[in-house]
Protein backbone atom coordinates (compact mmCIF):
# COMPACT_ATOMS: atom_id res chain seq x y z
CA UNK A 1 0.00 0.00 0.00
CA UNK A 2 1.50 3.14 -1.09
CA UNK A 3 0.89 6.44 1.34
CA UNK A 4 1.23 9.76 0.30
CA UNK A 5 1.28 12.59 3.25
CA UNK A 6 -0.40 15.77 2.15
CA UNK A 7 1.28 18.75 4.96
CA UNK A 8 -0.98 21.46 4.41
CA UNK A 9 1.39 24.54 6.22
CA UNK A 10 0.89 27.34 3.37
CA UNK A 11 -1.36 29.54 5.70
CA UNK A 12 -0.31 32.82 7.07
CA UNK A 13 -0.87 32.47 10.90
CA UNK A 14 -3.09 35.24 11.33
CA UNK A 15 -4.16 34.63 14.78
CA UNK A 16 -0.27 34.26 15.80
CA UNK A 17 0.84 37.73 17.04
CA UNK A 18 4.89 38.62 16.01
CA UNK A 19 6.34 39.32 13.10
CA UNK A 20 7.94 35.86 12.44
CA UNK A 21 5.26 33.37 10.44
CA UNK A 22 4.62 30.25 12.77
CA UNK A 23 6.18 27.76 10.48
CA UNK A 24 9.70 28.73 11.24
CA UNK A 25 8.89 29.52 15.28
CA UNK A 26 11.01 27.93 17.02
CA UNK A 27 10.05 25.22 19.67
CA UNK A 28 13.70 24.99 21.84
CA UNK A 29 15.75 25.50 19.00
CA UNK A 30 13.89 23.50 16.83
CA UNK A 31 11.63 25.22 14.05
CA UNK A 32 7.53 24.13 14.56
CA UNK A 33 7.07 23.01 10.71
CA UNK A 34 10.38 20.51 11.15
CA UNK A 35 8.88 18.84 14.20
CA UNK A 36 5.53 18.16 12.49
CA UNK A 37 7.90 16.58 9.42
CA UNK A 38 9.78 14.76 11.87
CA UNK A 39 7.13 13.37 13.96
CA UNK A 40 5.47 12.09 10.77
CA UNK A 41 8.73 10.62 9.70
CA UNK A 42 8.84 8.85 13.28
CA UNK A 43 5.45 6.91 12.27
CA UNK A 44 7.12 5.07 9.50
CA UNK A 45 4.70 4.01 7.60
CA UNK A 46 4.46 6.59 5.14
CA UNK A 47 5.99 6.35 1.33
CA UNK A 48 5.92 10.12 0.24
CA UNK A 49 5.26 13.64 1.70
CA UNK A 50 4.21 17.16 -0.55
CA UNK A 51 4.30 19.97 1.88
CA UNK A 52 2.12 22.84 0.46
CA UNK A 53 3.86 26.16 1.62
CA UNK A 54 2.76 29.92 1.34
CA UNK A 55 3.88 30.72 -2.94
CA UNK A 56 7.35 32.26 -2.39
CA UNK A 57 8.51 30.32 0.18
CA UNK A 58 9.78 26.94 -1.38
CA UNK A 59 13.76 28.33 -1.08
CA UNK A 60 13.15 29.80 2.83
CA UNK A 61 11.39 26.64 4.09
CA UNK A 62 14.50 24.23 2.29
CA UNK A 63 16.88 26.71 4.32
CA UNK A 64 15.49 26.40 7.81
CA UNK A 65 12.70 23.96 7.93
CA UNK A 66 14.65 20.72 5.60
CA UNK A 67 17.91 21.48 5.19
CA UNK A 68 19.92 21.96 8.56
CA UNK A 69 18.03 18.80 9.77
CA UNK A 70 18.95 16.45 6.85
CA UNK A 71 14.71 16.43 6.07
CA UNK A 72 14.00 16.44 2.30
CA UNK A 73 10.00 15.86 0.98
CA UNK A 74 8.93 14.58 -2.38
CA UNK A 75 7.66 17.41 -3.75
CA UNK A 76 7.11 21.22 -2.24
CA UNK A 77 3.98 23.05 -3.38
CA UNK A 78 2.65 26.08 -3.60
CA UNK A 79 -0.47 26.54 -1.76
CA UNK A 80 -3.98 28.29 -2.48
CA UNK A 81 -6.38 30.73 -0.86
CA UNK A 82 -7.50 28.35 2.37
CA UNK A 83 -6.49 25.34 3.71
CA UNK A 84 -8.55 23.53 1.17
CA UNK A 85 -7.14 24.81 -1.83
CA UNK A 86 -3.60 24.18 0.06
CA UNK A 87 -4.67 20.24 0.51
CA UNK A 88 -6.05 20.15 -3.04
CA UNK A 89 -2.57 21.54 -4.92
CA UNK A 90 -0.97 18.72 -2.71
CA UNK A 91 -3.17 16.03 -4.19
CA UNK A 92 -2.50 17.40 -8.20
CA UNK A 93 1.31 16.71 -6.89
CA UNK A 94 0.76 13.28 -5.90
CA UNK A 95 2.07 9.95 -7.94
CA UNK A 96 -0.98 8.28 -9.68
CA UNK A 97 0.30 5.18 -7.32
CA UNK A 98 -1.00 6.33 -4.45
CA UNK A 99 -3.28 3.97 -2.38
CA UNK A 100 -4.16 6.18 0.72
CA UNK A 101 -3.68 9.77 1.50
CA UNK A 102 -2.63 11.06 4.62
CA UNK A 103 -3.28 15.10 5.48
CA UNK A 104 -1.81 16.47 8.82
CA UNK A 105 -1.65 19.88 9.65
CA UNK A 106 1.60 21.77 10.07
CA UNK A 107 0.66 22.97 12.87
CA UNK A 108 0.60 19.98 14.86
CA UNK A 109 4.22 19.26 15.81
CA UNK A 110 2.89 16.88 18.53
CA UNK A 111 1.17 14.03 17.34
CA UNK A 112 2.01 10.61 17.98
CA UNK A 113 3.80 8.21 15.64
CA UNK A 114 1.29 5.66 17.03
CA UNK A 115 -1.34 7.88 16.24
CA UNK A 116 -0.41 8.21 12.73
CA UNK A 117 -0.62 4.55 11.92
CA UNK A 118 -3.91 3.98 13.78
CA UNK A 119 -5.30 6.54 11.40
CA UNK A 120 -3.58 4.59 8.12
CA UNK A 121 -4.81 1.17 8.88
CA UNK A 122 -8.27 2.67 9.91
CA UNK A 123 -8.32 4.52 6.87
CA UNK A 124 -7.26 1.12 4.86
CA UNK A 125 -10.03 -0.42 6.52
CA UNK A 126 -12.88 2.10 6.29
CA UNK A 127 -11.91 3.96 3.63
CA UNK A 128 -11.71 7.41 5.93
CA UNK A 129 -10.54 8.05 9.42
CA UNK A 130 -10.69 11.22 11.49
CA UNK A 131 -8.16 11.23 14.35
CA UNK A 132 -10.35 13.32 16.99
CA UNK A 133 -10.90 13.90 20.85
CA UNK A 134 -13.85 14.67 22.77
CA UNK A 135 -14.78 18.41 23.45
CA UNK A 136 -14.68 19.21 27.81
CA UNK A 137 -16.75 22.59 26.65
CA UNK A 138 -20.36 22.28 26.17
CA UNK A 139 -20.88 23.60 22.91
CA UNK A 140 -23.68 26.25 21.43
CA UNK A 141 -25.04 26.72 18.13
CA UNK A 142 -25.95 30.32 17.25
CA UNK A 143 -27.82 32.13 14.44
CA UNK A 144 -26.02 35.33 13.26
CA UNK A 145 -27.29 37.43 15.54
CA UNK A 146 -25.97 36.05 18.75
CA UNK A 147 -28.89 34.01 19.78
CA UNK A 148 -28.70 30.80 21.15
CA UNK A 149 -30.76 27.98 19.17
CA UNK A 150 -29.02 24.72 20.04
CA UNK A 151 -27.21 22.74 22.74
CA UNK A 152 -25.95 19.34 21.24
CA UNK A 153 -25.27 16.67 23.59
CA UNK A 154 -22.01 17.02 24.66
CA UNK A 155 -21.31 13.16 25.02
CA UNK A 156 -21.74 12.84 21.08
CA UNK A 157 -19.76 16.23 20.05
CA UNK A 158 -15.81 15.63 19.02
CA UNK A 159 -13.20 18.28 18.41
CA UNK A 160 -11.56 17.16 14.80
CA UNK A 161 -7.55 17.10 14.65
CA UNK A 162 -5.41 15.71 12.35
CA UNK A 163 -4.10 13.30 10.90
CA UNK A 164 -7.05 12.35 8.54
CA UNK A 165 -6.82 9.76 6.05
CA UNK A 166 -8.86 8.09 3.24
CA UNK A 167 -8.42 5.67 0.80
CA UNK A 168 -6.82 7.88 -3.01
CA UNK A 169 -10.44 7.60 -5.34
CA UNK A 170 -12.25 8.48 -2.57
CA UNK A 171 -10.45 11.32 -1.49
CA UNK A 172 -9.54 13.01 -5.11
CA UNK A 173 -13.66 12.69 -5.46
CA UNK A 174 -14.11 14.15 -2.59
CA UNK A 175 -12.30 17.34 -3.46
CA UNK A 176 -13.12 17.29 -7.25
CA UNK A 177 -17.14 17.17 -6.18
CA UNK A 178 -16.43 19.92 -3.78
CA UNK A 179 -14.50 21.78 -6.08
CA UNK A 180 -17.09 21.88 -8.83
CA UNK A 181 -19.88 22.99 -6.36
CA UNK A 182 -17.96 25.62 -4.37
CA UNK A 183 -18.41 23.79 -0.96
CA UNK A 184 -15.76 25.10 1.07
CA UNK A 185 -14.69 23.36 5.01
CA UNK A 186 -12.26 23.78 7.26
CA UNK A 187 -11.19 19.49 7.45
CA UNK A 188 -11.08 17.25 4.21
CA UNK A 189 -13.33 14.82 6.33
CA UNK A 190 -16.10 16.99 5.62
CA UNK A 191 -15.80 16.72 1.98
CA UNK A 192 -15.89 12.85 1.85
CA UNK A 193 -18.84 12.85 4.53
CA UNK A 194 -21.17 14.97 1.86
CA UNK A 195 -20.41 12.10 -0.14
CA UNK A 196 -22.52 9.88 2.08
CA UNK A 197 -19.11 7.74 2.50
CA UNK A 198 -19.12 6.83 6.21
CA UNK A 199 -15.88 7.93 8.16
CA UNK A 200 -14.54 6.23 11.17
CA UNK A 201 -13.38 8.04 14.18
CA UNK A 202 -10.00 7.49 16.19
CA UNK A 203 -9.84 8.95 19.36
CA UNK A 204 -6.38 10.96 19.36
CA UNK A 205 -4.76 13.02 22.29
CA UNK A 206 -4.93 16.15 24.04
CA UNK A 207 -1.09 16.85 23.22
CA UNK A 208 -1.77 17.13 19.59
CA UNK A 209 -2.76 20.63 19.53
CA UNK A 210 -2.60 22.98 16.32
CA UNK A 211 -0.41 25.55 16.88
CA UNK A 212 -2.53 28.54 16.55
CA UNK A 213 -2.07 31.58 19.35
CA UNK A 214 0.35 32.22 21.62
CA UNK A 215 -1.10 31.12 24.11
CA UNK A 216 -0.38 27.84 22.16
CA UNK A 217 3.70 28.88 22.29
CA UNK A 218 3.15 28.18 26.40
CA UNK A 219 1.55 24.69 26.22
CA UNK A 220 3.88 23.85 23.31
CA UNK A 221 7.05 24.75 25.55
CA UNK A 222 5.64 23.02 28.16
CA UNK A 223 4.65 19.77 26.41
CA UNK A 224 8.42 19.79 25.25
CA UNK A 225 9.43 20.22 28.80
CA UNK A 226 7.58 17.14 30.23
CA UNK A 227 8.83 15.20 27.11
CA UNK A 228 12.58 16.17 28.00
CA UNK A 229 12.00 14.95 31.56
CA UNK A 230 10.36 11.52 30.45
CA UNK A 231 12.84 10.42 28.03
CA UNK A 232 16.05 11.37 30.82
CA UNK A 233 14.05 9.42 32.90
CA UNK A 234 14.26 6.81 30.61
CA UNK A 235 17.97 7.48 29.99
CA UNK A 236 18.98 7.49 33.85
CA UNK A 237 17.01 3.74 34.57
CA UNK A 238 18.86 2.12 31.55
N1 LIG B 1 -3.10 26.28 5.67
C1 LIG B 1 -2.69 26.12 4.35
N2 LIG B 1 -3.13 27.02 3.39
C2 LIG B 1 -3.94 28.02 3.72
C3 LIG B 1 -4.39 28.18 5.06
C4 LIG B 1 -3.94 27.27 6.02
O1 LIG B 1 -1.93 25.21 4.04
N3 LIG B 1 -4.32 28.88 2.76
C5 LIG B 1 -2.56 25.36 6.70
C6 LIG B 1 -1.82 26.08 7.81
O2 LIG B 1 -0.48 26.40 7.40
C7 LIG B 1 -1.89 25.11 8.97
C8 LIG B 1 -3.20 24.35 8.69
O3 LIG B 1 -3.60 24.66 7.36
O4 LIG B 1 -0.82 24.19 8.99
C9 LIG B 1 -4.28 24.74 9.69
O5 LIG B 1 -4.57 26.12 9.54
P1 LIG B 1 -4.47 27.25 10.67
O6 LIG B 1 -4.06 26.67 11.96
O7 LIG B 1 -5.71 28.05 10.58
O8 LIG B 1 -3.20 28.10 10.20
P2 LIG B 1 -3.18 29.52 9.51
O9 LIG B 1 -4.26 29.59 8.49
O10 LIG B 1 -1.78 29.75 9.06
O11 LIG B 1 -3.47 30.48 10.75
P3 LIG B 1 -4.58 31.65 10.81
O12 LIG B 1 -5.90 31.01 10.51
O13 LIG B 1 -4.45 32.15 12.21
O14 LIG B 1 -4.16 32.66 9.79
MG1 LIG C 1 -6.35 29.46 9.06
Amino acid sequence: MHVTAIVPAAGGGARMAGGVPKQYLLLAGVPLLTRTLQALRAAECLDALILVVPPGHEERCRREILDPFGLSVDAMVSGGEDRQASVYAGLLHARAETDLFLVHDGARPFVAPAVVRAAVVAAAESGGAVVAVPVTDTIKVADRDGWLVETPERGRLWAAQTPQAFRADLFREAHAHALRDGFRATDDSALVERLGHPVRLVPGSSENIKITTTADLLLANQILTEREMTNSQRRKRR
